[in-house]
Parts: C-alpha cells; sequence; structure tokens
C-alpha cells in the first residue's frame, strides 16, 4: 500500500484524526521540524490497534508532549501517533490511587492532586510532559520520578496491537528510562500518593514553580539536553566548557541554564542539532565525557 492508501485505510478505521503531511513543530516544545507522512490523532484503542493492522513496515513515531523531542527540518517518513482527547480522563480510586490518561498533562495532573489533597506528585507540576511520555521515560525532578508513585500502565504494541498492563516493578525503570519499546504507547496508569491537606501541597507546587522560573530558563526548549552522567552534571560540565551563549543560527545554549538549548523563532532543528553536537565535543575534549542526550530525535540528521 502506498502511504496515501494506508492514511485514508486509517480514516475509514479510526475515530481520530489522520492528517497527511502535518507539520510536527507545533507538537514539540522546540517548534521546529517538518511534518510526518500520516499523523494520527488516536481516540480509542481500537484506533491504536488499526495502526498495528495497518501500519506494514512503515516506521512509527509516538509523540507525547514533545518536550524531549527534535523532530529534524526534513520531517518523518512513517507514521506519527498522538493520543487525543480522549486519552485525557482522570479517576480517584479508594483514597490514595488516582488514574490517569496517557496525554494527561503533568501539570494539570501535579495541580489535581492539590484540589484533592494527595500528595507525592508535586514534583511532576515543573516537567511539560505527557503522563504517557513520563511513564516512559521515567520523567522526574528533584529527586524524585514516576518510578516513586507508579503502580501500574496500560501499554499497547502498536506492531501487534496487543493491550497489556505493567506492573511498575516490570519496567525495568532507571534514570530517566524504562524497558518499554518504540513501538510500545502508555495508555494511562495508576499512581498512589498519600491524604495530605490541599493547601500544603499546593504550597509545595507553587515551591518547585519558583525554583524553575529561577534556575531554568523560559522559552523553546526541550529541558535537559543531555541526561546528567553518573556523580556529575551535564549543566556544570557544559559550563565549564564556557558554551553558555553559544549559538548555531538560531539556536542559543541558555545563559540561565547550561545544559538547556533555548531556539529562537528562526530556529531550525539542524541548528539546534548542530548546536548539541559541538557542545557534547566541547566536553568531551575537556573531560572524557561522553555526554548522552536526553533528547531524542526523530527522523534524518546530517552526521
Ligand atoms: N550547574 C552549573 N551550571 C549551569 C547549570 C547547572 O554549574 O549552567 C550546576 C548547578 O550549580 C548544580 C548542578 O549543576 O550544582 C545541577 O544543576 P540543577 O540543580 O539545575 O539540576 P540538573 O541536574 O541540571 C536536573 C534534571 C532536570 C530537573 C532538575 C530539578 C537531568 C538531566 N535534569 O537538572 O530535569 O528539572 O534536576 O530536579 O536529570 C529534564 O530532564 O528535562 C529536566 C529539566
Amino acid at each position: 500500500m502506498s502511504i496515501t492508501e494506508i492514511a485514508q485505510a486509517l480514516r475509514t478505521r479510526v475515530a481520530g484524526r489522520v492528517t497527511q503531511d502535518a507539520s510536527l513543530a507545533p507538537f514539540t516544545t522546540f517548534r521546529v521540524g517538518g511534518p510526518a507522512q500520516v499523523l494520527l490523532e488516536a481516540e480509542s484503542v481500537d484506533d491504536l490497534r488499526a495502526v498495528a493492522d495497518l501500519r506494514g513496515d512503515l516506521p512509527l513515531a509516538i509523540v507525547g508532549r514533545g518536550s524531549n523531542l527534535l523532530v529534524s527540518d526534513d520531517g518523518f517518513r512513517g507514521i506519527a501517533v498522538r493520543l487525543g482527547r480522549a486519552f485525557r480522563e482522570h479517576q480517584q480510586e479508594g483514597d490514595d490511587v488516582l488514574r490517569l490518561g496517557g496525554a494527561v498533562q503533568l501539570p494539570a495532573a501535579a495541580r489535581l492532586t492539590a484540589r484533592l489533597g494527595l500528595a507525592g506528585f508535586e514534583f511532576a507540576a515543573e516537567i511539560p510532559a505527557t503522563f504517557g511520555g513520563a511513564v516512559r521515560m521515567n520523567a522526574g525532578a528533584h529527586n524524585r520520578s514516576m518510578a516513586d508513585v507508579l503502580l501500574s500502565a496500560e501499554v499497547i504494541d502498536l506492531y501487534s496491537g496487543q493491550l497489556r498492563a505493567v506492573d511498575v516493578v516490570d519496567l525495568g525503570y532507571g534514570y530517566r528510562s524504562s524497558n518499554l519499546s518504540h513501538d510500545e504507547i502508555v495508555t494511562g496508569g495508576a499512581i498512589r500518593l498519600e491524604q495530605e491537606d490541599s493547601s500544603v501541597v499546593a504550597e509545595r507546587i507553587s515551591g518547585y514553580l519558583r525554583w524553575r522560573r529561577e534556575h531554568q530558563p523560559p522559552g523553546r526548549s526541550a529541558g535537559s539536553i543531555f541526561k546528567n552522567p553518573p556523580q556529575d552534571s551535564a549543566g556544570r560540565l557544559i559550563d565549564e566548557v564556557d558554551a553558555k551563549g553559544m549559538r548555531v543560527g538560531g539556536a542559543e545554549v541558555s545563559e540561565v541554564h547550561a545544559n538547556f538549548i533555548v531556539a529562537d523563532p528562526t530556529a531550525t532543528a539542524d541548528d539546534v542539532w548542530r548546536l548539541i553536537w559541538s557542545v557534547h565535543a566541547l566536553v568531551k575534549d575537556r573531560s572524557g565525557i561522553d555526554l548522552e542526550p536526553e533528547v531524542r530525535f526523530l527522523g534524518e540528521f546530517a552526521r
């Protein structure tokens, strides 16, 4: 089947929207990059099963909040899948368990926990991620991460179409990592919290947000570009090579935090890409440390 035929076949099967050659830039926090051949905004588990049935050997990309994603200027040759509104639901179970859909935004979920008088998810207030994306990469802040609160997740394999429930202990969680494959999409999950006074939870959230405003730059970025190496800090290492303010085209190493790259409206994905590897080379030369990108790359980039 041609890509257009696949898009047409998807349209007849799914409740969600199918678009051809839709720019992915608006779905990323860098706001750069080209189109996906096909973009599906899934509105049901059956929509996701349809992708598995129809994709053949086409590459597939799962796009969450896009806050950890650099899409190539040439775009992505394959099917990009986002979770639509139907996956933004939440439900409290018993006193202390909250069930969240994969497309729920973490800051909104954190504010919800404050309203419900549930503590333990305050760190999520400053993470621009969807719940599904955060589960996948064990997102975290302030020495807390998804691994500390998650009970289980529902995952669909976009190759086989199989849905499974995974307990947190089976996710193989490490620092910013899990054992989920690139074909698996997290459609929802459950977190366990502790009852606490709403105003106390809200105050902790405000404290985190204040901290973020003081320590991390505003603007178009993807948060930390590199993972922290063991017992060290990528920000410190990049600062040490005086890379703050370094520019390629419209991309700049932030003066506020060296592990952030901020893209101005003229930036291209190629600018960001080249700046990332220039910074990487400087740190490698100075300290011998091979920083590992935390940002995910989608599509083809010049090596
Ligand atoms: N530092 C510098 N220069 C800089 C920036 C930082 O010397 O320009 C030093 C700081 O002085 C500090 C150390 O590096 O001693 C660590 O910096 P910071 O406290 O800002 O934390 P981080 O390790 O850079 C991590 C996460 C952030 C998260 C914060 C707060 C990683 C790669 N980053 O940052 O997560 O918000 O802690 O918990 O783990 C993200 O993953 O996208 C992200 C933003």
